[in-house]
């Protein structure tokens, strides 16, 4: 089902988002972004618009059942050839709820997910494996104890479908180098979930200027600035010293954290306060992430992989880190149902793009294979499901 190139290999979808009915619900009962309110087009026609963050631009985005019918992610599964997907909830999950909310939600939708999963048709093709399965959600904001997160880590461990975490970039409020998430690091390592890292704020918009440009430069830019900023806080406070086996996955193939790893490894040698701080060279942790392959060029996942593939050279104590080999770090998405064609057509540009860079890139000269772990074995190894 998987396209003309490849023989057999499935098709995973690893970056695709809902807002589940009861998620759905909570933004349309809301005056304030993030709010699902209804709009009267330019044809005078009724319908309703997603705004996710205050002052957004364009009175927001339209929104409709790609967002919460289950159906037509599998019809879009099915138009794109994409076997396997693993749901995530869009941003801003829980972040602006009050604690008790955030905790009793987290629970409920995470129960919806993994009804959403278990009770998907098969994959067709890959006998015992549903085409559906999930990221669940953590009560991550401020006030909440601690021990009501570890308590959401352990129902997660018991949906089966439910494999990962998506997780934003403010922790509980202070952001992913806070000393107060130890225990859920230690948690999530332990219980070998995902993190899938994805960006919601941006950076201070001031920076983008009084011109309009639409939803441009937040997404194009801000969203991957976010991610490259929480991602380096997280790696200079040492988590990744401490939980050298949590397994984190990047949104948007690590924003610009490949491109500025080497700049960072500097700042951090010619700092008196952080030299000594981190067991490895900056660089080494990039070899320890995972990263989606949302980039749309073949040029970009060649050099995100090249990034992995050299970063075992930066281990502490030289050679004795295994090589990492960087197409098996890179795993396809869609970001569905964000960026839809804006004329109708039959297929998306943005999922197009990205499954031509996975076909156009180099690879390092691996080839098909490597394509093939890119476009869907990866997956199935990370989370778990290989055959
Ligand atoms: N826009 C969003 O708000 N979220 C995404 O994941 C992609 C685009
Ligand atoms: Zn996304």
């Amino acid at each position: 089902a998987s396209g003309m190139s490849r023989s057999k290999g499935p098709l995973v979808d690893v970056h695709t988002h809902v807002y589940l009915p009861r998620y759905a619900a909570e933004l349309r009962a809301r005056t304030a972004a993030p709010r699902i309110m209804n709009w009267t087009n330019p044809a005078g026609k009724a319908e309703e618009r997603l705004l996710i963050l205050d002052g957004e631009p364009n009175a927001g985005r339209p929104v409709g059942p790609q967002y919460w019918d289950r159906d037509e992610k599998l019809q879009f599964m099915r138009k794109h050839g994409i076997d396997i997907s693993f749901v995530s909830s869009a941003n801003p999950w829980l972040d602006f709820l009050p604690a008790a909310r955030a905790d009793s939600l987290a629970r409920e939708l995470n129960d919806d997910l993994e009804d959403y999963c278990s009770t998907s048709p098969e994959a067709e093709g890959f006998s015992g494996l549903k085409t559906l399965y999930g990221f669940g959600l953590l009560p991550l904001v401020p006030g909440i104890e601690i021990s009501h997160i570890l308590q959401t880590i352990d129902q997660i461990k018991s949906l089966h479908h439910v494999r990962g975490v998506i997780m934003g970039t403010q922790g509980i409020g202070k952001g992913l180098d806070d000393e107060a998430l130890e225990p859920v690091w230690e948690a999530l390592q332990e219980a070998n979930l995902v993190i899938f890292l994805h960006p919601h704020y941006g950076v201070d918009s001031k920076a983008f200027g009084e011109k309009s440009n639409g939803h441009v430069l937040p997404l194009a830019l801000g969203f991957p600035f976010e991610t490259t900023i929480s991602i380096t806080r997280l790696i200079l406070a040492g988590v990744l010293d401490r939980y050298p086996s949590l397994r984190i996955m990047l949104a948007h193939s690590g924003g610009a954290l490949p491109q500025l790893s080497s700049r960072l490894a500097s700042c951090i040698d010619h700092d008196p306060v952080v030299a000594k701080r981190l067991k490895h060279n900056a660089r080494y942790y990039l070899g320890q992430l995972y990263y989606d392959a949302v980039a749309y060029g073949p040029e970009e996942l060649d050099f995100v992989s090249g990034i992995i593939g050299r970063s075992s050279r930066y281990g502490a104590g030289g050679g004795q880190y295994q090589t990492q080999i960087g197409s098996q770090r890179l795993l396809f998405g869609t970001d569905h149902p964000f960026f839809p064609p804006l004329e109708a057509s039959q297929k998306w540009q943005s999922v197009e793009d990205n499954l031509g860079a996975i076909r156009a890139a180099h690879w390092n000269g691996l080839g098909v294979a490597a394509q093939d772990d890119v476009m869907g074995n990866n997956a199935l190894r990370l989370f778990g499901l290989s055959q």
